[in-house]
């Protein structure tokens, strides 16, 4: 019997890995007869699929939901029913508690459950709430549906793979460890299958997800432990398969096969999101990184010594407690001794139940605005200045979709900067080969050199 036809909103927040997990709870729901829309007012069911890394995580997602049960009862009015669900990790954080702060709430759903989502769904058929924010012992990918080949096509020629979660490491000022649970790697079989399929149904470019993607280490057919650096040669044998990035990376777990992939593997990307944090071996210290600013300094020393075109990124935290200006300041040359191509910054929030919580001096909000507005003022020169140095290059670029403009498409450099051309729609999953004439602010500017695909 076909399922019964419903809609699916689903708003995801925060990184891509649940931007991920969005896709795969609608593939999860597609054979329940969900097909997903964009307007809130027409949904059966509405998933708030939530991050917790930063600040005020939680009041925002209460606040929303405020909006969210408003839908839900102009819908009811309209004889209409409507099922609420909070996936991601405030789910896992706040748990029940969200039932009693925001009683249209249906579903609770952790990171490592959402598999269980139509199960869940009939268990809450009529006015049950259900809670689900287990570190369950099956594997919840291999439960997954895998998407339709309309479907992958619909996302891009770019997509996304976890092959990694959670993380043992204790940051001190992350709650990953506690939302996201111990680190644990797909098996590599059920990794090349996925990317397999995606690869079938013309996506180009995959980008291998994890909190500490870099210590990945699946099992193989062999029964033995696997690599990131041996996953990437495998999974570069994939016909088809143009492009392959991975993220996010602990200076800590760049193994030498890694560095050296980077060297051999064509199909890896020269681009790194490696991140420091800070710049101070106090503050590292306290971070509970485990790392100095000199050993990561080293680490990309050798990284580039092997693949010198390289482009960098980091995330950096201002204003943890206890950093002095000098400690900023140390963060200042850091960025300057290294020249990143793009950088995240973010001012210090207390995550409850981190270490970091409870640290005394904890720094000023004023202090870490002023300390965030000059570390980006720094990164900006240094982006633009990156940017302005692949004019008068040539470079390949995957195009993934129309551009801004009429007859223009826009894509990626290996680098990861986005280009817009004059060109014909069907170069769209290609890579073909760009001379960049021109940077604005966001991306740059290029002319078609020459089309092989
Ligand atoms: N406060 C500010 N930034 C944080 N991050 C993680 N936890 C916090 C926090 N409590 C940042 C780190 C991490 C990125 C994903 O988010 O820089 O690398
Ligand atoms: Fe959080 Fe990354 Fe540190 Fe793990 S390594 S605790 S995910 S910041």
């Amino acid at each position: 019997m076909a399922a019964v036809r419903r809609k699916l909103f689903v708003k995801s927040y925060g990184c891509q890995m649940n931007a991920y997990d969005a896709t795969r709870m609608a593939d999860v729901l597609a054979p329940e007869g969900y097909e997903e829309t964009t307007e809130i007012t027409e949904a059966d069911l509405v998933i708030l699929n939530t991050c917790h890394i930063r600040e005020r995580a939680a009041e925002k997602i209460f606040s929303e939901l405020g909006k969210v049960r408003i839908v839900k009862e102009e819908r009811h009015a309209r004889g209409l029913t409507t099922k609420i669900a909070v996936a991601g990790c405030v789910a896992q954080a706040e748990g029940a508690e969200i039932f009693r702060r925001q009683k249209a709430v249906d579903l609770v759903v952790g990171p490592q459950s959402y598999h269980r989502l139509p199960e869940m769904l009939r268990e809450a058929e009529g006015s049950t709430s259900v809670l689900d924010t287990d570190f369950p012992l099956e594997d919840k990918f291999g439960q997954l549906q895998p998407p339709s080949r309309s479907k992958i096509a619909s996302r891009g020629v770019s997509a996304f793979v976890t092959i990694q979660e959670g993380c043992d490491k204790f940051c001190t000022f992350c709650v990953v460890p506690y939302t996201r649970g111990a680190e644990m790697s797909r098996p590599v079989a059920q990794i090349a299958g996925e990317v397999e399929h995606l690869v079938s149904a013309g996506v180009r470019e995959v980008t291998l997800l994890g909190q500490n993607v870099n210590a990945y280490h699946g099992h193989d057919s062999a029964g033995g432990n696997c690599s990131l650096a041996t996953l990437v040669v495998e999974l570069s044998r994939i016909p088809g398969l143009r492009r392959l990035r991975y993220m996010t990376s602990h200076p800590n777990d760049m193994s030498e096969d890694l560095i050296a992939a980077h060297a051999g593997e064509t199909a890896l990307m020269p681009f790194l999101h490696l991140p420091v944090q800070s710049g101070s071996d106090r503050i590292l210290g306290s971070m509970n990184r485990k790392h100095s600013a000199q050993s990561y300094l080293d680490l990309i020393a050798r990284i580039r010594l092997v693949r010198p075109d390289i482009a960098l990124s980091s995330d950096f935290i201002v204003g943890f407690p206890g950093e002095t200006e000098a400690d900023f300041q140390a963060t200042l040359d850091l960025v300057s001794t290294v020249g990143y191509a793009s950088t995240y910054f973010f001012k210090y929030s207390m995550r409850p139940g981190t270490p970091g919580a409870q640290m005394p001096d904890q720094v000023a909000e004023s202090v870490k605005s002023e300390r965030l507005a000059r570390l980006q003022v720094l990164a900006d020169g240094q982006r633009r200045a990156f940017n302005a140095s692949a004019v008068g290059r040539t470079m390949d670029v995957l195009f993934e979709k129309k551009g801004r403009h009429p007859g223009q498409i826009a894509g990626k450099t290996p680098y990861m900067q986005a280009v817009q051309v004059d060109g014909a729609d069907h170069l769209i999953g290609e890579v073909a080969a760009v001379e960049v004439i021109g940077t604005s602010s966001n991306s740059l500017f290029g002319r078609l050199v020459e089309h092989r695909s």
